[in-house]
């Protein structure tokens, strides 16, 4: 698929950006300075795959082996399905009842119940097998993201 270009100018801390890449929604997300708290609350050990060593559908980008899987700490990227049967999760603004996550700390599947921290990293004892993706991308400039 071609390059897809995300103008970020506008985007908020908390505010998320849906760009449609290779017929996939991809957020990007930016982070608040709570949601940043959250992600360093997630305890590694209740991940599925913390290292993010068993991809979905595509290796997480050797610039993104880091603790927000991102080039840039409070810009988060990520491929929005669920890799148990493909629905979208939701969130971060509204996890439901049920998931040991608080407020704005992750996403809940509506299909099945699949739980992901801010990074998109899938909780232990889920349906989903697997972390969402990363697709690989880079900055033109400080607003302006490439995806592909
Ligand atoms: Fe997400 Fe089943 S499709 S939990």
């Amino acid at each position: 698929g071609a390059p897809v270009e995300v103008d970020l100018s506008d985007l908020k801390p908390g505010d998320r950006k849906i760009a449609e890449w290779r017929g996939n929604p991809v957020w990007v997300i930016k982070l608040t300075d709570d949601m940043k708290k959250e992600l360093d609350k997630v305890n590694s050990s209740e991940l599925a795959d913390p290292e993010s060593k068993n991809p979905y559908t595509m290796p997480l980008p050797e610039y993104c082996q880091n603790k927000t899987r991102s080039r840039k700490e409070d810009v988060l990227v990520m491929v929005g399905i669920c890799s148990h049967l493909g629905c979208s999760p939701s969130g971060p603004f509204a996890v439901g009842a049920n998931v040991a996550l608080e407020n704005n700390a992750g996403f809940v599947c509506p299909c099945h119940g699949s739980t992901f921290d801010l990074a998109g990293r899938v909780f232990k004892n889920k349906p989903a097998p697997k972390n969402l993706d990363v697709p690989r991308y880079m900055y033109l400039s400080e607003t302006k993201l490439v995806l592909g």
